[in-house]
């Protein structure tokens, strides 16, 4: 028996639910909004695809929260997008607040969940859903990594010509333009990547994955959906099937990569327990600076959210 509660009915969350239906492995998938009807309406929808598409996952929405009791995993979606000419981290007071009383509603009616937060800034956010919840550190992350990977992915096999399910990579740090991929965890179907494509090339598709979220925001006048959605369903799959998968998630630092007290992507192992184990890569010097300035952006905004005595 498993059952995802998802906070947030919008752009992410709904698509989120979508994508985690068809996995077909939970038995129940609820999805909370300020906005009930709206949640209900998108629930309802999604169980009527499940004969057209074949899956039993009973699928349910509103705004009480009664109805989350006892969910394995919640996944918080709920915010405020970016708007063009916005940063991430203009969004920390209104998106703090919400995901503070997002979490103190959940654990209301269920003691010991796992949280996978989405909301931005999503490394600040995470860590205010952490100290929010008292939960421990095992079990509450960040989706960012997995997002991220994927639009460096995604633009390598453009530019090699082959499928991006060929395409496996790491990347580290904060959910921002610091964030850090790393060429040397980058591998074409097991080939380093630097055999196949050349240094400015690489360097110019690191620096578009470094803005991705903000090329999407200019397109559209608000942020991406599908592929955050999806990515976010696919941690809550590696926790649920307790399948070990290692992909890069914002996680508090005990100590490794010489970070203590911060929330930061890094690759972890992710299992039925939460993060099971922060994997702990080799990083040359270069690799690790980058990292401590990615996490003293994210400390500044911390500082920032501290102030505001909000938690
Ligand atoms: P959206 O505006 O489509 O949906 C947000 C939903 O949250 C709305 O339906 C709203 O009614 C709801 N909401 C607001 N306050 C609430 C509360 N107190 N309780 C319950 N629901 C509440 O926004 P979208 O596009 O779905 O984005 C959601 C968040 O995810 C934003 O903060 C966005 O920046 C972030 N995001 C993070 C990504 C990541 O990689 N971590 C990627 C994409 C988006
Ligand atoms: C994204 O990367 C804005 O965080 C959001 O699409």
């Amino acid at each position: 028996m498993s059952k995802v509660t998802i906070v947030g009915a919008g752009n992410v969350g709904a698509t989120c639910a979508n994508v985690l239906a068809h996995e077909d492995i939970c038995n129940e998938i609820v999805l909370i909004d300020i906005q009930g009807n709206m949640a209900k309406g998108k629930a309802l929808d999604t169980w009527q695809q499940a004969p057209v598409d074949g899956y039993s996952t009973r699928v349910t929405g509103g705004d009480d929260y009664a109805l989350t009791a006892n969910s394995d995993i919640v996944i918080i979606t709920a915010g405020i997008p970016r708007k063009p000419g916005m940063s991430r981290d203009d969004l920390i007071s209104t998106n703090a607040k919400i995901v503070v009383s997002v979490t103190q509603n959940i654990l209301k009616y269920t003691k010991n969940p796992i949280i996978i937060v989405v909301s931005n800034p999503l490394d600040v956010m995470t860590y205010a859903c952490w100290k929010a919840s008292g939960l421990s550190d095992k079990r509450v992350l960040g989706m960012a990594g997995v997002l991220d990977t994927a639009r460096y992915r995604a633009f390598l096999a453009e530019e090699i010509g082959c499928s991006p399910k060929d395409i496996q990579a790491m990347l580290m740090g904060g959910h921002g333009d610091t964030m850090v991929p790393l060429p040397r965890y980058t591998t074409v179907s097991g080939i380093p990547v630097t055999e196949l494509v050349k240094k400015e090339r690489l360097d110019a598709i690191i620096e578009r994955t470094k803005f991705g979220g903000g090329e999407l925001v200019n397109l559209m006048g608000t942020s991406a959906w599908y592929a955050p959605g999806a990515a976010a369903a696919q941690m809550a799959v590696s926790i649920l099937k307790n399948e070990n998968r290692i992909y890069p998630c914002c996680v508090r630092m005990n100590g490794q990569y010489k970070l203590k007290d911060i929330f930061v992507g890094a690759p972890v192992k992710l299992g039925k327990k939460g993060i099971q184990e922060i994997i702990k890569l080799r990083l040359k010097k270069d690799e690790l600076e980058l990292l401590h300035k990615s996490a003293e952006a994210v400390t500044e905004i911390v500082g920032a959210l501290d102030k505001m005595n909000l938690i």
